[in-house]
């Protein structure tokens, strides 16, 4: 079934047909910009895992390629989970948790790789090491990466045996023999009950270790979604450990719909893409995509980039490729705006900042701003429940801009150039309303809208 236009993403990455999920073994190899998936190509519920795999000269526009990696080994055979990439000696290599379900019901996990001479067909070199005691069968998503000297480092999703959540940290030299040296970030107390896809951010301050810890429970305004993706900042040693504060654990997005994130470096930047789902099972079952045989995105990729002591992502910069015409002006009192197409930008900079303010795109997903407790919130409709839902944000600066990038069924609202950023999906099966609601509340500054490119 053809995918329709009231909810098919044009500039997002998007399965062709199918489940798709996490981000998988970002990569700059040869000339081309490589970002895998997880892929279910057989149907929209989480199972028979592949990679499924698109390439971009750009990292904004996309040529899908087929299925990258499949189960086809003892050691695989139930399914390719989640990995990071990493290019050396002219290879592309790839890592993936193999998921195997044995005969009497015992479910195993794997850390495999795979090895790409021309970044299309891979080689399978089977799995590198075996896990340490003190663990459950749930070990997932390795991410690898050099650091200055030359060494290979190589961290893993874990849960302990007493049920919490840990990550493992292995170190190599060529890519292939392994040492565990443990915990990557030692700690006693519980923080959920499994952290999945872990990663390392290096800047030249600091370190920042982001991973998706499941099971955290809801505290104020964070937390709200099923599951975490989150960071800490601190110091990688060279015995391999991240001295950081588990208290400090902020979460990278706001917005309903974000998980899973992967990064990679490319020419001197930090670039990150997320999975543009948080979603429980059965929210996922009722996602109208599925009754078009796909779903899910993953998000449009971000500059991660630490600026004054904090972590600030902003939409790629080559995302302005996609602008076509674009309509600018000053904000009015109470304004509608018309959206040109249902793929566009946004971005409304205030000059002055005087009272609330509110706006609601499409008529559905509405985002208010309350000047006393500087804090921005986004609504949107659950379409399961049918009710208004929320996610909030305490604000450290005084609100200066919001970037929004607008699909026919998806938001990725970018506040203050980064500070914060809120993702999420919205379902509407009417393409002819486009109307942006402004309710100015005194304050002033300019608009513009872009069309972008399909
Ligand atoms: C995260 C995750 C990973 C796993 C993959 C399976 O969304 O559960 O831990 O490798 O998805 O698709």
């Amino acid at each position: 079934m053809n995918k329709s236009d009231a909810y098919n993403l044009k500039y997002h990455i998007t399965p062709p047909y199918g489940l798709l999920n996490d981000p998988n073994g970002l990569a700059f190899f040869k000339g081309q910009y490589h970002v895998f998936h997880q892929w279910n190509p057989g149907g929209t519920e989480h199972r028979n895992k592949c990679w499924g795999h698109a390439v971009s000269s750009d990292l904004v526009h996309w040529h899908r390629k087929g299925i990258a990696l499949e189960p086809s080994e003892w050691y695989d055979k139930d399914g390719i989970y989640s990995g990071g990439g990493a290019v050396h000696n002219d290879k592309l290599y790839l890592f993936y948790t193999g998921n195997v379900v044995r005969a009497d019901g015992v479910k195993e996990s794997y850390q495999c790789a795979a090895v790409s001479e021309d970044g299309e067909s891979f080689y399978k070199m089977g799995p590198l090491f075996e896990h340490p005691t003190g663990y459950t069968r749930h070990v997932r998503d390795p991410k690898v990466w050099k650091d200055q000297r030359g060494n290979w480092w190589l961290i893993v999703g874990a849960q302990r045996e007493d049920l919490t959540g840990d990550t493992l940290v292995y170190k190599s030299e060529d890519l292939s023999s392994w040492t565990c040296l443990g915990s990557f970030l030692e700690h006693d107390d519980a923080f959920g009950f499994m952290w999945e896809c872990p990663d390392v951010l290096q800047f030249l301050e600091n370190d920042v270790f982001v991973f998706s810890p499941q099971g955290l429970s809801e505290a104020g305004e964070n937390y709200k979604n099923p599951n975490q993706s989150g960071y800490i900042t601190g110091k990688i040693t060279e015995t391999g450990k991240f001295e950081g504060k588990l208290s400090e654990f902020k979460e990278l997005d706001r917005g309903f719909d974000f998980y899973a994130p992967q990064s990679f470096e490319a020419g001197g930047r930090t670039i990150m893409f997320g999975w543009m789902s948080a979603m429980t099972e059965e929210a996922e079952r009722a996602v109208p995509t599925v009754q078009e045989g796909w779903i899910h995105a993953l998000t449009l990729p971000r500059e991660i980039e630490w600026t004054d002591g904090v972590l600030v992502q902003k939409p790629l910069r080559e995302l302005q490729s996609l602008r076509l015409d674009g309509i600018q002006g000053d904000i009015q009192q109470n304004d509608v705006w018309l959206l040109p197409s249902l793929q566009a930008e946004l971005i409304i900079r205030f000059s002055k900042l005087a009272g609330n303010f509110r706006m609601v795109v499409r008529d559905t997903v509405q985002i208010e701003y309350d000047r006393e407790h500087n804090s921005l919130t986004v609504w949107r409709t659950n379409w399961l429940t049918n009710e208004q839902e929320y996610r909030k944000a305490v604000l450290t600066h005084r609100l200066s801009e919001l970037q929004m990038f607008i699909e026919s069924s998806s938001l990725e609202v970018f506040v203050n150039e980064g500070e914060e950023v809120f993702s999420l999906r919205y379902f509407l099966e009417d393409i002819v309303q486009r109307s942006v609601l402004l309710e100015a509340g005194g304050n002033e500054g300019k608009v513009s809208i872009y069309q972008l490119q399909e």
